[in-house]
């Protein structure tokens, strides 16, 4: 992995992951009525939102995420040898995206397909970019912080702005087959953010099997689940002498990174790009 982008449609991808072919086969690709989609901006909860949505698919039993590492539970769409080219998934597929709406196969938006839309405080997902850029190898150094930040705000990092991915998501509000949902909203009330998923899914869960998806999704068992900790990636491709995948897993460290510029500036950045749009939960 070298740490290069290259540009599909005016977003930047990591070479080596993705390749123009491998989005252009996530963008085309045929999908079925049963498919279940975890659709996020990078670093916004994805590998928990598998986690979750892994144990409600068996009922809150936890020995699928013991035994299968969560890429190939949920695997990525539009990575090289990406999810729609993998014939051994079981029905219903359960797949992992970061398109932006744009980029995402066409075919979605004339089935009965669920996407579930996680969304996450930008500010967050700005810190966590950060520091999983010093430890993810296909990523550029973050340079300063400054400079990051600058760079997040113009949308010149991995999958394009963050606004312009969410304001592209967040027009499929409303419809029956989309769910929008916070990163912020999971940690707030995890037992009724997972009624709500398990509603949407038409898999209603017993209060056991709830509670079994509570403790086996949480912060501290992923941490401890060698299935779900990326601790089985090599080196080559995660630094795990540097950090973690599961780094800190809350709301709001954002705080303990931004100077009071930094804050002020994001804030005026998040002000103009969001004019018009409801709230969100971190607002
Ligand atoms: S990626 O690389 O884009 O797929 O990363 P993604 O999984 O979307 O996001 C990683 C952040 O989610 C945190 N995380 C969790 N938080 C709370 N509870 C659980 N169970 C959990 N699992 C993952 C993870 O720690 C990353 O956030 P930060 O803020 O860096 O800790």
């Amino acid at each position: 992995l070298s740490g290069e982008y290259f540009r599909y449609k005016g977003i930047l991808f990591p070479v080596g992951v993705y390749s123009p072919e491998s989005i252009g086969i996530a963008e085309n690709a045929e999908v079925q009525d049963d498919d279940i989609f975890i659709i996020t901006y990078p670093k916004s909860g994805t590998n928990w939102m598998i986690e979750i949505i892994s144990l409600i698919l068996k009922d809150g039993d936890p020995s699928w995420i013991q035994s299968v590492p969560i890429w190939q539970r949920s695997p990525w769409c539009e990575v090289i040898m990406g999810a729609f080219s993998l014939p051994s998934l079981s029905s219903p597929r359960l797949m992992s995206s970061h398109l932006p709406i744009q980029l995402f196969t066409k075919a979605y938006f004339n089935s009965k397909a669920k996407v579930i839309y996680l969304g996450r405080n930008p500010r967050d997902v700005v810190v966590s970019l950060y520091h999983y850029s010093k430890i993810a190898r296909q990523l550029k150094d973050p340079g300063t912080p400054d400079q990051f930040l600058q760079n997040f705000l113009k949308g010149e990092v991995q999958f394009g702005s963050w606004f312009d991915h969410i304001k592209g998501w967040i027009r499929m509000q409303g419809k029956e087959n989309f769910l929008f949902i916070t990163y912020e909203e999971l940690q707030q009330d995890l037992h009724s953010s997972l009624q709500r998923i398990c509603q949407f899914l038409g898999r209603p869960l017993g209060e056991e099997a709830l509670e079994s998806v509570v403790a086996h999704s949480a912060f501290n068992a992923m941490k401890a689940n060698a299935m779900s900790n990326f601790t089985l990636l090599p080196t080559s491709l995660l630094d795990h002498r540097h950090g973690a995948f599961l780094r800190k897993g809350v709301c709001g460290d954002w705080k303990n990174h931004f100077t009071v510029a930094q804050s002020e500036a994001f804030d005026r950045v998040y002000r103009e790009q969001m004019r018009g749009l409801p709230t969100f939960p971190w607002d």
